[in-house]
């Protein structure tokens, strides 16, 4: 869980410099993510929506359980994390 995040956000700057777009699509699917609220079915349907190469529906479906599983406070703290890796000077897009 801990390994699959870090390689998640380790990936937001080439995003935002890739493109406005991959930065849109990536806001979403990390909001996605992070809210209790959305299933692990709904989360399956955003996701492919945004995915351009096939991908493992499974370790999708674990991932986003490993979310629900958290407290509102941790994921509260994901969100917190995740605006600070765009704020910083290696997200160009907010430059
Ligand atoms: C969480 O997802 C629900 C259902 O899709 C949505 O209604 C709600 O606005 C979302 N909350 C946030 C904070 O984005």
């Amino acid at each position: 869980m801990k390994l699959v995040l870090v390689f998640m956000l380790a990936a937001i700057p080439i995003y935002c410099y890739a493109s406005s777009s991959g930065c849109h699509a990536m806001d979403d699917v990390i909001a996605q993510t992070i809210n209790s609220s959305v299933s692990v079915a709904e989360y399956q349907g955003v996701v492919k929506s945004y995915a351009p190469l096939p991908y493992d529906q499974k370790a999708l479906a674990k991932l986003k359980q490993c979310f629900l599983d958290q407290s509102e406070e941790t994921l509260t703290n994901v969100k917190v994390m995740v605006n600070a890796v765009y704020d910083s000077k290696d997200c160009p897009q907010s430059a």
